[in-house]
């Protein structure tokens, strides 16, 4: 017992010398002072000696066993402050290195114009309505006034997925939808949602773009609550100073129909090249609800009257920071957008 005590000593001395890292200890911990170990097997092997030799041999064990035990402590303790040590210095940082920014994205300016326009129609009251971009013929253009042989169905060829089933190519499609939602109740509704068109793109044009629809229906609305509204959200968009002017004009679902224009922001009405010389620049559609439409969606006509109005989004959005391309809008160049950053 005596000599196999002493050889796992000198194996177990000339293991420890091998140790190089912490593993290293937990491996040589295990070989021999676990459960498992020659040694833990010795210890019970004692239990069959006389009483004497147990004492010898059992207090020789307890020797070798503190003795290995204590060695990996030792090692254990300044293996891991070397190892810490080597971490620290292969993770240093350079805190005196200038920092990596960073780019935040801005928010696209007719992002911003649309959730003005929102907020001053909610704030007169209006309600926001949404409507799909895959729409049917029937709420685009049949329930508008629009019958398949319309001529005014040339203007707004788009894209078509059936041959009944399109890209809207209005927010008007609202208006049915709206309509027959409400069940012949009075309502304000703005719809802001996206359009296409078949065009080819230029610096004014795109085949997808974006109007604000306006609805209004109730008894005794007439021309006068129409421009007033429009007047309001001129004022509140573009400025104080601005005023509107009315042209008469055609829509297949409004009679009488207007285009809208506002006073050039350039030359304040007296005419500059902005405006073409004529001191107005247009920005809307709208006007009277055409009687045929509300008998269409559930409204007696001698009974309720209404207007509404159509605006392109993006148009507005050009037309309030001078951007000369709309194009622009939709490329998502960030040098571009930066410029629409707000300042905190
Ligand atoms: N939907 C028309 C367009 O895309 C714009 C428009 C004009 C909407 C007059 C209206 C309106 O609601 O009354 O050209």
């Amino acid at each position: 017992m005596k000599d196999k005590i002493e050889q796992i000593w000198s194996e177990a001395q000339k293991d420890i010398e091998q140790i190089k890292s912490c593993a290293d200890v937990v491996e040589i911990r295990n070989k021999y002072l676990s459960k498992k170990s020659e040694l833990s097997t010795l210890s019970i092997a004692l239990n069959q000696l006389p009483p004497e030799q147990k004492r010898e041999f059992g207090q020789a064990l307890g020797k070798v066993k503190g003795a290995i035990s204590e060695k990996l402590e030792v090692l254990n303790k300044k293996l891991a402050e070397e190892e810490l040590n080597k971490k620290l210095q292969s993770e240093q940082i350079d805190i005196t290195l200038p920092g990596r920014f960073n780019t935040c994205g801005a928010k696209n300016p007719y992002y911003i114009v649309k959730d003005e326009i929102v907020d001053i129609f909610l704030r007169m009251g209006f309600e926001v309505a949404e409507g799909p971009e895959v729409e049917t013929d029937r709420y685009n253009f049949e329930l508008l006034n629009i019958p398949k042989d319309h001529p005014s169905r040339d203007m707004q060829d788009t894209f078509y997925l059936e041959d009944s089933l399109l890209m809207r190519t209005q927010t008007s499609a609202i208006q049915a939808r709206f309509m027959e939602q409400k069940k012949g109740q009075p309502f304000k509704m703005i719809c802001p949602g996206k359009t296409y068109r078949r065009d080819d793109d230029d610096a004014t044009h795109s085949h997808q773009f974006s109007q604000v629809e306006g609805l209004v229906v109730d008894k005794g609305i007439n021309m006068a609550h129409l421009k007033a509204t429009l007047e309001l959200f001129v004022k509140k968009m573009f400025g104080e100073k601005r005023s509107i002017r009315l042209r008469s004009s055609f829509f297949p679902f409004t009679e009488p129909s207007v285009e809208i224009d506002i006073s050039c922001a350039a030359c304040g009405g007296k005419g500059c090249s902005m405006c073409k010389g004529t001191g107005y620049i247009e920005i809307l559609g709208g006007g009277m609800v055409h009687p045929n439409v509300l008998r269409m969606n559930g409204y007696d006509p001698d009974v309720y009257s209404g207007f509404a109005f159509g605006l392109g989004t993006e148009r507005v959005a050009l037309l309030r920071y001078g951007i000369d391309d709309i194009r622009k809008l939709f490329n998502n160049d960030v040098r571009f957008l930066h410029q629409f950053k707000k300042r905190v």
